[in-house]
């Protein structure tokens, strides 16, 4: 699609059916109005002058769709060809170049996601805007080694909507987001499949992710924190100079700002008038007409355009209005170059360039009058107050004068709490503020009430300089007192910066240990390393009878320990239930029970309800018998406070060997022991993609 070969010829064919503008971008505004702070150029470097040059348009590159309950990415290093002369490495999902597929999900799914790390360093992959649980949410502590897969599991409870996924790990992010690691999430549901909705993904149904470059003499991009907040080549969908054909008739965009800083006023060149249908969280309840819409980092809105006026054969550009803003707006200073500039800032700048055709057969034809009945938490229920300030100890910015640290929390909140949190940024900048967890409704500006387009559920929103706004969130369902969940600006390079917090969701905050601030230490969760002493403890379990036990599996068999090792050899593994090692190891573990299931009593111990152990077991797979122990009774007397524990007992009852851990050369070394305690010849059983280092779970957290 980016060959040279077709590049020059499109260069020849364009410019012959007059498809390049004089400009590729109006340095004027459409409307003739002049840049307010024209002439102003502030003292920084110039943008790079490869940015002016007229190149022809290119087709907005679509995102495929990955869709299903078992979804595999991969994230791997490639190169691309952005500018004519040489390639420029990239980062991608699944074999693209640049971003990733866009990955479809429906309510109430329980969906497990494979995400291997193809490159040469660690990464995450954080969903941005699902409520889900945090150690499947992907942030810092979610750690994917090089060549590591981690597997989360959990259920889609988000409603209908556009939402993202993306690298979160701490000081890499820009690095990461600006190499291409990203992709679009779209959340279905049936209360939006009733309704009337352009629907067809890639024809009346587009995403569009916007976001800029800025490219080093060799056309390597240029990610040095602050130096790089703004590019000067705009990329949509990783398209540079993007067009569409799009049909003349109503048409909906997603469109994400996956920018590093710079903030989007958007608009149609003609100024006609379109609506937002959703935010962040999903749909509105009735479509909001606007002409212009502001859209930070991090932030997604869902607008329907009527294009049914305009003629097949016609044109329209979808336009930044970027030029004229008062200062603290990302992209708005006037410097054209580093650091605080680029070819874009203060300028209205065109972002697409619409070609439109003949409407399709099947079309929505008139603009719904309502969508949705949001049910927002109310004032009335808030139990808690929280106050965050922007602060500045020069050079970053933070939050309450703290920088981000991994190992302690910044705010402990009850589970099922409705809270009210205010974000003051009396400081020199805009910011964009994002929570994970919750989506949240804006009760508040300052004094006043949000405007109408930000009166929907919302997980990230503007800070503008000078200003507070006041959100209401209810954090329910997902407590842990050992995973965190984030809140930071989504600028990446203040992020990376250490412009970020951790919370605790917990059951019951009174009884967490805290130190003297009454704050959470959190364990270092990226290697949940062994110690020696647990190493020793496995050992000094050898030839020791194993505790005895009579309980009901999830299936409501009996099992009894003594019973079961009268002849055959006994594996037991144990399984924290929030644990994404658990979930992985649970793989191998069957296997190993299919390759022995005549030899072999494979059993389970989850520390969960026997409700919560079934949902587990069907997330994940998993068809070895499983019993639930959420009082961690069984856990304790095997000393099995660490989850991939598995112990193995010879027949007659003595435990052979407990292994705490696993990688593939323990998995080999437990399929040989299976076979050699049942007296049969070793199956072969394949553990490929298994870590080949020791991994030993996370610690267990009782019910
Ligand atoms: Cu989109 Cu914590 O991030
Ligand atoms: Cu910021």
């Amino acid at each position: 699609m980016h060959s040279y070969r077709l590049f020059s010829l499109m260069i020849l064919c364009c410019s012959l059916i007059g498809l390049v503008g004089s400009e590729a971008f109006p340095a004027q505004p459409p409307d003739g109005k002049k840049d307010k702070k024209g002439g102003k150029a502030g003292k920084s470097k110039t943008s790079d002058p490869r940015a002016s040059k007229v190149r022809p348009f290119q087709d907005l590159w679509i995102p495929p769709i990955l869709e299903g309950k078992t979804l595999d990415l991969s994230l791997a290093k490639y190169q691309r060809l952005f500018l004519e002369d040489k390639a420029t490495p990239t980062y991608g999902y699944n074999g693209h170049k640049f971003w990733g597929p866009t990955l479809i999900l429906n309510q109430d799914d329980t969906v497990r996601i494979n995400v291997k790390n193809e490159l040469e360093e660690v990464t995450t992959v954080h969903w941005h805007g699902l409520h889900l649980p945090a150690a499947t949410d992907g942030g810092p502590h979610q750690l994917i080694q090089p060549g590591e897969t981690w597997s989360p599991t959990f259920t889609v409870k988000n409603n209908a909507g556009t939402y993202w996924y993306h690298p979160h790990p701490h000081e890499k992010t820009q690095k990461q987001l600006t190499l291409g690691a990203g992709g679009l999430i779209i959340i279905r549901d049936p209360i939006e499949a009733k309704i009337d909705l352009p629907r067809t993904y890639g024809i009346d149904d587009i995403p569009l992710v916007l976001s800029s470059r800025r490219f080093k003499t060799d056309n390597q991009f240029s990610y040095e924190g602050d130096n790089d907040k703004y590019g000067d080549f705009l990329l949509a969908n990783g398209t540079m100079d993007a067009q569409i054909s799009l049909p003349a008739q109503f048409v909906r965009l997603r469109i994400l700002n996956a920018e590093i800083e710079r903030g989007y006023e958007l608009g149609f060149a003609d100024n006609r008038t379109f609506y937002q249908i959703a935010t962040d969280g999903g749909l509105v309840e009735k479509p909001v007409p606007l002409k212009r819409l502001k859209l930070m980092v991090g932030e997604r809105v869902e607008l329907l355009v009527d294009l049914s006026d305009k003629d097949p054969q016609s044109s329209l550009d979808l336009m930044a209005y970027n030029a004229g803003q008062s200062f603290g707006f990302p992209g708005g200073e006037p410097d054209k170059g580093p650091p605080n500039g680029s070819y874009f800032n203060d300028k209205d700048f065109r972002i697409l360039r619409i070609n439109l055709t003949a409407p399709t057969q099947k079309r929505v034809t008139k603009l719904p009058e309502t969508l949705t009945v949001n049910r927002f938490p109310s004032e009335s229920e808030v139990s808690t107050r929280r106050n965050l300030q922007v602060t500045a100890g020069r050079p970053r910015f933070s939050f309450d004068n703290k920088f981000y640290d991994m190992h302690s929390t910044n705010q402990i909140v009850k589970l099922g709490a409705v809270e009210s949190w205010t974000i003051t940024n009396n400081n020199i900048f805009g910011h964009s503020f994002h929570i994970h967890d919750v989506q949240f409704k804006i009760v508040a500006r300052g004094n006043e009430a949000p405007a109408e387009y930000e009166r929907g559920w919302k997980d990230t929103v503007y800070l503008p300089r000078g200003k507070s706004v006041t959100f209401l969130a209810k954090f329910e369902d997902y407590a842990s007192d050992t995973d965190p969940f984030m809140y930071h600006c989504h600028m990446a390079n203040h992020e990376d910066g250490g412009m970020m917090g951790q919370f605790l969701v917990s059951k019951n905050p009174a009884a967490l240990k805290k130190d003297a601030n009454g704050m959470v230490r959190i364990p270092d969760r990226s290697e949940h390393p062994l110690t020696t002493e647990m190493i020793t403890a496995a050992d000094q379990q050898k030839q020791k009878p194993a505790p005895d036990f009579r309980v009901q599996d999830i299936s409501g068999q009996t099992l009894q320990l003594a019973s079961l090792v009268e002849k055959k050899p006994v594996l037991l593994i144990f399984i924290e239930r929030d644990c994404p090692c658990s979930r992985e190891s649970a793989g191998y573990f069957e296997k190993i029970s299919q390759a022995y299931s005549s030899t072999c009593s494979v059993v389970g111990v989850i520390n969960a309800e026997t409700q919560t152990a079934q949902k587990w077991a069907k997330s994940v797979g998993c068809h070895i018998s499983l019993i639930a122990d959420p009082n961690l009774k069984i856990i304790r007397d095997y000393q099995a406070e660490r989850s991939v524990y598995t112990t193995l007992i010879a027949p007659g009852g003595k435990i052979e060997k407990t292994y705490p851990g696993y990688s593939t050369d323990i998995l080999q070394e437990i399929s040989l022991s299976v076979a050699r305690l049942g007296r049969v010849t070793p199956q072969t059983v394949s553990f490929e993609g298994a870590p080949k280092r020791l991994k030993s779970g996370c610690p267990f957290v009782e019910e």
